[in-house]
């Protein structure tokens, strides 16, 4: 069951990526380069970059450690990583890795680093705690997850267009999942520090995206929302795309809650 989520999971980026870099100046730059700024990479330190997609925040700690530095940057997406190494191949202290991250060996980094990753992993605190152990003691763990409701309106419309082309009741809501009860600052700095981590803190980074057509169809196409769309036939996904947009008029929907949490903390020595 767990294995059958991740190959969806693995299969939806693999389908977005592409369109991911494109939405990369949009959305995921912007929120890898707060969650860098959190991070503080430092010339020469190590840092473990996990799904690390195209690389929002991986590109510019590489930039930041400099040749002296390293940047592990895992992501078990391949057509990700293959984007990856064409966006960072000025940077060859950026080494980009296919592989599940929650299995990754190697250990000692200075940062442990993750944007948009750890609510994917089949057990959400068992992968987190795996990546702090591959921090040093005192290393700087940094996790980046949305807040609340951030992005859900665009898959309800999504799914209202989906919906209405296959004839179908619109999707049931996702299964219950540890992110509901961590999604705001407070229950997500309480659950970073069980991870065990020192000085915890959680930074609300704001953000609205505006939903031009084509930012709008971007948020779809390059990110997980994908997956949905790769189960409606190609021939129909003009349709989809004209009843979203018209979904999202009609609600008055001209910008899209993109908020996020960043947590920090220690590895504790
Ligand atoms: C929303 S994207 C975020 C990408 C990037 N960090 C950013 O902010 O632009 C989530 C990424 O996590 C990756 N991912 C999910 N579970 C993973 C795992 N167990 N190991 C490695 N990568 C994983 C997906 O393939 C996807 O590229």
């Amino acid at each position: 069951m767990a294995e059958d989520r991740q190959t969806e999971i693995r299969g939806a980026f693999d389908a977005a990526a592409a369109d991911f870099a494109a939405l990369g100046r949009y959305l995921w730059e912007p929120i890898g380069a707060a969650a860098v700024a959190t991070a503080d990479p430092r010339p020469g330190e190590r840092v473990l970059d996990a799904c690390c997609g195209t690389g929002a925040s991986a590109i510019p700690s590489a930039r930041l450690v400099g040749h002296d530095g390293l940047v592990d940057a895992v992501d078990m997406s391949g057509p990700m990583i293959d984007q990856l190494r064409r966006l960072s191949a000025d940077l060859p202290q950026l080494r980009a890795h296919q592989a599940d991250v929650t299995a990754w060996a190697a250990e000692s980094y200075d940062v442990v680093q993750s944007a948009l990753g750890i609510f994917f992993f089949p057990d959400m605190t068992a992968g987190t705690d795996h990546l702090i152990s591959r921090a040093r003691p005192g290393g700087r763990a940094v996790f980046t997850i949305w807040r609340g409701e951030s992005m859900a309106a665009a898959g309800r419309h999504l799914g209202r267009a989906i919906a209405e082309i296959t004839n179908t009741p619109p999707p049931a809501p996702r299964p219950p999942h540890l992110l509901d009860q961590v999604s705001q600052a407070g229950s997500y700095a309480a659950w970073l520090a069980e991870r065990g981590l020192a000085d915890v803190d959680v930074i609300v980074s704001e953000m609205a995206l505006t939903m031009t057509p084509e930012v709008a169809w971007l948020v779809i196409t390059g990110s997980g929302f994908r997956g949905a769309l790769e189960k409606v036939p190609a021939d129909k996904w003009d349709t989809v795309r004209e009843l979203y947009l018209a979904s999202l008029r009609d609600d008055g929907v001209t910008e899209l809650d993109a908020t996020t949490l960043i947590g920090s903390g220690r590895r504790a020595t």
